[in-house]
């Protein structure tokens, strides 16, 4: 497994097909719908396996000086519990590190809470309901 930032723009496309088909699609959301106005400065980081195949995915923006949000973490569902989302985790925390980032917040669906306090993040508050049924945790680590 290749764990890097996407490059070209056929890659480009894999990495938001992925984001799209994980966190949009099961909501009928129109493809489109998994981007925003903060990708364009973001930090992204995506995973290869050995054929290249694009299996995995997150994002890493700024929010305010030394504060950074993860988003848009998604493993293609065959492929979950291998270890993948915690690669991609690791790499968006070394990645902002690097950027003088000391803080992480983010918002957790409720599935995903136990992966993130696995990860040193604990819940700080009730974040939004996504498509009036995807219950999210605030959710923080401090480096
Ligand atoms: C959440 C997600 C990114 C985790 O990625 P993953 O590749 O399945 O997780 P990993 O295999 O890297 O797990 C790393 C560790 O976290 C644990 N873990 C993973 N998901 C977990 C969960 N939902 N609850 C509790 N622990 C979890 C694993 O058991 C593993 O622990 P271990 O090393 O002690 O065995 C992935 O399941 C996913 O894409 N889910 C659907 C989309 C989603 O909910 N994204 C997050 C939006 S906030």
């Amino acid at each position: 497994m290749e764990i890097r930032s996407p490059k070209s723009e056929s890659e480009f496309v894999a990495y938001y097909e992925l984001r799209w088909r994980v966190l949009r699609m099961p909501w009928g959301q129109p493809s489109g719908s998994e981007r925003d106005e903060l990708d364009a400065a973001a930090t992204h980081v995506a995973g290869f396996d050995e054929v290249k195949r694009l299996v995995c995915v997150g994002r890493l923006h700024a929010v305010e000086t030394g504060v950074g949000q993860v988003r848009y973490m998604a493993v293609e569902e065959s492929l979950r519990g291998l270890g993948l989302g915690q690669a991609v985790l690791d790499e968006l925390e070394r990645l902002a590190k690097r950027q003088g980032i000391s803080v992480i917040v983010l918002d957790a669906r409720e599935s995903a809470v136990g992966f993130y306090r696995r990860n040193g993040y604990e819940a700080v508050g009730e974040g939004h309901v996504l498509f009036d049924e995807v219950r999210h945790s605030k959710m923080k680590k401090k480096f």
